[in-house]
């Protein structure tokens, strides 16, 4: 058996590393365009020079796209019709309203029922759009998205917002004409779980920060927004009954700025807002190790007894709670149970990645321990792939942050467990991990686990990308974004714009759609998007931009 902790090394030092080292169905993608041509020589509906994006160039691509007929054009007369009595039906409404209604300049009303305009259809009985699948019909007359679930249509809400044009994104008014191509989207993800991780421990990120960056998230039909509230670096959640973790862990960051922490009601606001845009948070605390901010804010969480002072600095693997000590499951029980409270998904993730200064056997005895916790308090474990190497309990999901240099033993410790019925979430770091630099001219992010390129973050599989493990294993992907350099939302930006999408599309869309010639069209079709909203992308060479 492997040595759980030890295996990984992370966000060391990089100098030390370096020194020791379609159909759109595919047809859909291409043979959109010539269908789409043909609706757009429609000069009744289409004025020169102005064709609508034809149907299907979306990230994520769709599962299946039959361009078709003319093209709907939003005018001063389009109503949002919201065509059911559900109140979430219509708080979906009111967020298209929104999104639309500054850059048209249009009023929009959202109303009931009738013929035209852009229809919000919630039918239960429409079982063959899944969880979160939807259908967008696209006429003369009308826009129709129909959804089994609120979630459903939200997403296709985000699939009709890419289809206008980039400048919808606008806040100030602009110029029409609005079309949507005509024809039909049928749609449904691949994967249950599309996840984007945010690291607010290395650096502390407000809310407004963190809102800002789930409607980048939405737009791309992620699901799942992970936080990473705890590291050596600081802890960023209010946790009653051990008040000066957060008080006294939070108040500094990498670099010795002033950190900060979550109340409850922040990160209540933060749940609600993800909720709005049909995330689920999951909250990290990361355990054993990468425990020094709590270790300096208790010493009887110490084995001696004796506080460590806060740490500012990018090392690893220096910290660990003490195993032994029954304190210690007294602190792990009341911040499960509190951070419990505060979640209304249905996981909760514990860590368990480089305890480097916890002995295996302690390692395996504790995380056991932690995962009967998060059972106890009623959610489901998530642990860095390490966990494997302790007794993963049934349900628990491992997340595999491995890259090509990790080692066979490791990699199969995993594929094993997957094998045996732990899900997977896939998050290779020299794959997802959003703070690679993109090559050796990036001035943010590290490197330790290669450049990771545009292309490269795009062009994997997750059915097959860890030998052994059966595709059913994997519960789907997550875009980490580790924040040793990224100190604010303009930095976020730079390096999860434009990977951050790919990652969503390879959770989102069939195998089948996979090519990266005709993805970089369809992502550089979202750079005025990302300009129009203000995203500050990198300009990746390898991706044939639109005019802005
Ligand atoms: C990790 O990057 N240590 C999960």
């Amino acid at each position: 058996m492997l040595a759980a902790p030890g295996v990984g090394i992370r966000r060391v030092a990089l100098p030390r590393l370096l020194g020791s080292l379609l159909l759109v169905t595919a047809a859909g993608v291409s043979g959109v365009g010539a269908a789409q041509s043909g609706a757009a020589a429609d000069s009744r509906s289409t004025p020169t020079g102005t064709s609508p994006r034809p149907l299907g160039r979306t990230v994520p691509a769709p599962a299946r796209v039959k361009p078709a007929g003319s093209p709907y054009s939003l005018t001063a007369k389009t109503a949002i019709r919201v065509e059911s009595d559900s109140a979430e039906a219509r708080r979906i409404g009111d967020y298209l309203a929104g999104l639309l209604r500054p850059s048209t300049g249009h009023p929009l009303p959202v109303t009931g029922r009738g013929a035209d305009g852009i229809r919000l259809r919630l039918d239960p009985q429409d079982g063959g759009a899944g969880d979160e699948g939807y259908t967008l019909r696209s006429d003369p007359e009308s826009v129709t998205l129909t959804a089994r679930t609120p979630a459903g249509l939200f997403h296709g809400v985000q699939t009709l917002r890419q289809l206008l044009p980039a400048r919808v994104e606008e806040k100030s008014r602009q110029k029409g004409p609005w079309q949507v191509a005509g024809g039909t989207i049928e749609d449904v993800p691949r994967y249950a779980y599309r996840s984007a991780m945010l690291d607010v421990s290395r650096h502390f990120f407000s809310v407004a920060e963190v809102k800002r960056y789930i409607d980048q998230l939405a737009l791309y039909k992620l699901n799942t927004l992970h936080l990473h509230l705890s590291d050596d670096q600081g802890w960023r959640i209010a946790i009653d009954s051990w008040p000066r973790l957060a008080t006294y862990g939070g108040r500094t960051e990498v670099g010795g700025g002033t950190g900060g922490h979550y109340t409850k009601d922040d990160y209540k606001e933060i749940v609600r807002y993800a909720s709005s845009r049909y995330l689920e948070v999951v909250p990290e605390i990361d355990l054993p190790g990468h425990t020094n901010a709590a270790l300096a804010s208790y010493a009887e969480l110490n084995c001696d007894g004796v506080a460590p002072p806060l740490y500012t600095g990018t090392d690893v693997g220096f910290s660990s709670l003490c195993v032994p000590k029954a304190v210690t499951y007294g602190f792990v029980d009341d911040v499960i149970r509190e951070l419990a409270a505060l979640t209304p998904g249905k996981y909760l993730h514990i860590g368990g990645d480089e305890a480097h200064s916890t002995s295996h056997d302690d390692y395996v005895t504790f995380m056991n321990k932690a995962q009967a916790v998060v059972g106890r308090y009623g959610k489901t474990v998530i642990g860095w792939h390490q966990l494997t190497g302790a007794t993963p309990v049934a349900g628990a999901v491992a997340q595999y942050w491995g890259y090509d240099r990790t080692g066979a033993a490791e990699r199969e410790q995993v594929a094993a467990a997957a094998a045996k019925g732990t899900k997977l979430v896939l998050s290779p770091a020299d794959r997802s991990y959003l703070d690679m630099k993109y090559d050796k001219d990036t001035e943010l992010g590290l490197s330790w686990a290669g450049y990771v390129s545009v292309r490269r973050s795009y062009d994997w599989d997750p059915a097959v990308y860890l030998d052994g493990a059966p595709a059913g294993s994997v519960l789907g992907v997550e875009a980490p974004l580790w924040s040793e350099t990224l100190t604010n939302s303009d930095e976020i930006e730079r390096m999860a714009f434009p990977r951050l999408p790919g990652v969503a599309e390879l959770g989102w869309s069939p195998a089948s759609t996979h090519d990266w010639d005709a993805y970089k069209v369809r992502l550089g079709a979202q750079g005025p998007r990302f300009s129009a909203l203000g995203i500050d992308y990198y300009r990746a060479p390898e991706v044939p931009w639109a005019a802005e």
